[in-house]
């Protein structure tokens, strides 16, 4: 269903997340706009160069106008700094894939977690943007593997959570489609990104341990 639609979308960050998503956007034949505090930054000026004519840049607010789907790749811990530099307007009743994981390295590694338990950023940005349709996933494995996980031999699983059954299954065909996903576990509603974030402190020590990024959960039963 999504293999051949070409979108206008919107990928909120400069850092490398942002930067392996919207290549990967333009690659599939998109119109992928890089949004950043800055219109001019220059790690989006750097990649619109190496992308082509589907690549452009601009503020925060210009990449989520742009957008018919928005992508988070911000730094979770100003994630909401950074998306209240958007109007709602401009996320209302659009799927908004949300990637940040919420960390704090200031007391070195793992990192620990800005929000949990009881909360997170997932259900933080549905109830700043209540219009939009947030669904939390591919925070749970490093950036490359999100848009190539056969980087990880075998088979193994990635997680999506987020309150509008419509947008998980619209989710569900960017992860298979799109990106080559075969398992998408399904863990509820928004709540459930509490877990998914939760986990990835236990992700940053298994990687100091291996130091090799390209690893991943498998669900055995
Ligand atoms: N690295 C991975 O493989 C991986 C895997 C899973 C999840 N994640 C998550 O994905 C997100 C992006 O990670 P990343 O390493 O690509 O980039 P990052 O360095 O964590 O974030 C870069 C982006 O955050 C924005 N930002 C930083 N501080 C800000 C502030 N105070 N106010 C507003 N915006 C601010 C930056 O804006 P400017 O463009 O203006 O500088 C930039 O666009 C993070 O939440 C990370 O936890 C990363």
């Amino acid at each position: 269903m999504f293999e051949f639609a070409h979108l206008k979308i919107g990928v909120l960050g400069t850092g490398m997340v942002g930067s392996e998503i919207a290549s990967k956007l333009v690659q599939l034949g998109h119109d992928v706009r890089m949004g950043s505090r800055t219109a001019d930054n220059q790690k989006a000026a750097e990649w619109v160069k190496a992308n082509g004519a589907k690549a452009s840049q601009g503020t925060f607010a210009d990449a989520a106008a742009f957008g018919e789907i928005v992508f988070n790749c911000t730094a979770g811990s100003a994630s909401i700094e950074a998306l209240k530099l958007v109007e709602a307007h401009n996320l209302n009743g659009k799927l908004v894939i949300d990637i940040a994981n919420p960390l704090d390295f200031s007391g070195g590694m793992p990192p620990t977690l800005t929000v949990c338990n009881t909360d997170s950023l997932g259900e933080q940005i549905q109830r700043t943007f209540p219009g939009a349709k947030v669904v939390k996933t591919l925070n749970t494995v490093n950036c490359k593997v999100m848009v190539n996980p056969s980087l990880v031999p075998g088979e193994h699983d990635i997680f999506m959570s987020g309150n509008d059954a419509a947008a998980k299954t619209q989710v569900r065909g960017i992860l298979k489609d799109w990106f080559g996903w075969k398992s998408v576990i399904d863990l509820g509603d928004i709540r459930t990104a509490r877990l998914v974030e939760m986990y990835v402190p236990f992700w940053a020590q298994l990687f100091m341990q291996n130091q090799n990024p390209n690893f991943n959960i498998k669900i055995v039963k």
